[in-house]
């Protein structure tokens, strides 16, 4: 609160004192009170509207810390997905030891409010316990995998809307074949990895949508071209081979300073996925400002032109089922550890600001969810 409104909430009427007291004792740089719940309906609400669902990952210390944020999160998401708490250095830090306890905090929140869940990840070159990483080999690397993938799809079997089976696994610059990217599960098992993943997947928990879940893919610029291509190719790849793929992730981690956002490509490129059958989810979105100017209403407007623009191209596709942020609140966000502004100032990447208010991105979201064509 600046200085100016605190000091005219001191002379503000009797009823209103403690509330001015308590702004004026908080200090000049004390953070905003949280917004409260707004009464008009929430981005679930306008994706059901279009058959679609918009939901947010959801940091699992916020569960038991942050109330102000669940509120939000119970008014504006119809899914949830951990960002953490589902992966394999969470799910099992230790040989033969599963600790689930905090994704099934995250479970019972969602289902007391509701709202489905989907799983991240099962598969990935990160987030892997020391001990897995010390024994994969390609003697082990099987019942490593599929043991793994056995145990935690069937414990969550029947309450999860998706899984990441595989999470990022395109770098075309490796060099291995359909441009995989050279991870510890490539070096033990070769391509085929993908293979046992999948199918352990559908064994283990045939009614959660199957998906490979990528970054990198939204832009005409080469290196993303690149990706886009290798993508469709290792799809194709796979699913000639009877690999039980159903859907794609589109992570959509973008950049508002990234001029080659290109409608007509990004149109394509869902278009070619749905072509082989495969459903689409916006798994991640989030959009850097890291590449503009440090006023706040300037951020806030091309970050959500940043996201219509790209929503209206890739939801304009019945084959895309949802939207997901990769959080709700700027009250925190892996952008400002993995892209920090030089300026040193928070980044605005999400749709509600780190006072929960809800921001451009927020509107442009919600319009270009109720813009589309439903599924
Ligand atoms: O919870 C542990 C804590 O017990 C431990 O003391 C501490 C010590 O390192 O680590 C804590 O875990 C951290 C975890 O976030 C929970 O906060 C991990 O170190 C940290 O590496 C992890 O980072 C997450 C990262 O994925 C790696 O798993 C980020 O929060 C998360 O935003 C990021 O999300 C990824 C998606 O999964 C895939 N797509 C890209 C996206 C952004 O990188």
């Amino acid at each position: 609160m600046t200085p100016l409104r605190r000091r005219s909430l001191l002379a503000a009427p009797a009823a209103l004192l403690p509330l001015a007291r308590a702004l004026a004792a908080a200090g000049p740089d004390a953070p905003e009170p949280d917004a409260p719940v707004p009464e008009t309906p929430g981005l679930a609400a306008h994706a059901a509207a279009r058959r679609r669902f918009y939901g947010s990952a959801l940091y699992e210390d916020a569960l038991a810390a942050d109330p102000g944020l669940l509120a939000h999160v119970r008014a504006e998401c119809g899914m949830l997905v951990g960002e953490y708490s589902f992966k394999w250095a969470s799910l099992q830090p230790q040989p033969g030891v599963f600790r689930f306890a905090t994704a099934e905090t995250l479970m019972a929140f969602a289902a007391a409010n509701r709202q489905r869940v989907r799983g991240h990840t099962l598969v990935w070159h990160e987030a892997n316990p020391q001990w897995l990483l010390d024994r994969l080999a390609p003697a082990t690397g099987e019942r490593l995998l599929t043991g793994y993938i056995a145990a935690v799809a069937g414990h969550f079997r029947g309450r999860l809307v998706h899984w990441d089976v595989v999470n990022e696994p395109i770098h075309p610059e490796d060099g291995p074949p359909f441009g995989l990217r050279d991870t510890p599960w490539l070096r033990a098992l070769g391509p085929g990895y993908l293979d046992l993943a999948f199918h352990a997947c559908a064994a283990a928990d045939p009614g959660a949508l199957r998906m490979i879940n990528e970054f990198g893919v939204d832009y005409a610029i080469d290196w993303q071209q690149r990706r886009r291509d290798k993508l469709l190719e290792l799809l194709a790849h796979l699913l000639a081979r009877g690999v039980p793929v159903q859907a794609v992730g589109l992570q959509a981690h973008l950049d508002a300073g990234e001029r080659a956002l290109n409608q007509t490509v990004l149109a394509r490129f869902v278009a070619d996925i749905a072509s082989l059958g495969l459903k689409v989810v916006v798994t991640e979105l989030d959009v850097r400002d890291d590449g503009l100017p440090a006023d706040i209403a300037v951020r806030d407007a091309a970050v959500a032109a940043h996201a219509r623009a790209w929503l209206d191209a890739v939801l304009a596709n019945p084959a895309v089922l949802g939207v997901l942020s990769w959080g709700l609140s700027d009250r925190r966000s892996w952008l400002d550890q993995r892209f920090p502004r030089a300026d040193g100032l928070p980044q605005r990447p999400l749709p509600l600001d780190a006072s929960l208010r809800r921001k451009p991105l927020w509107s442009a979201i919600a319009a270009a969810l109720a813009g589309a064509p439903a599924p």
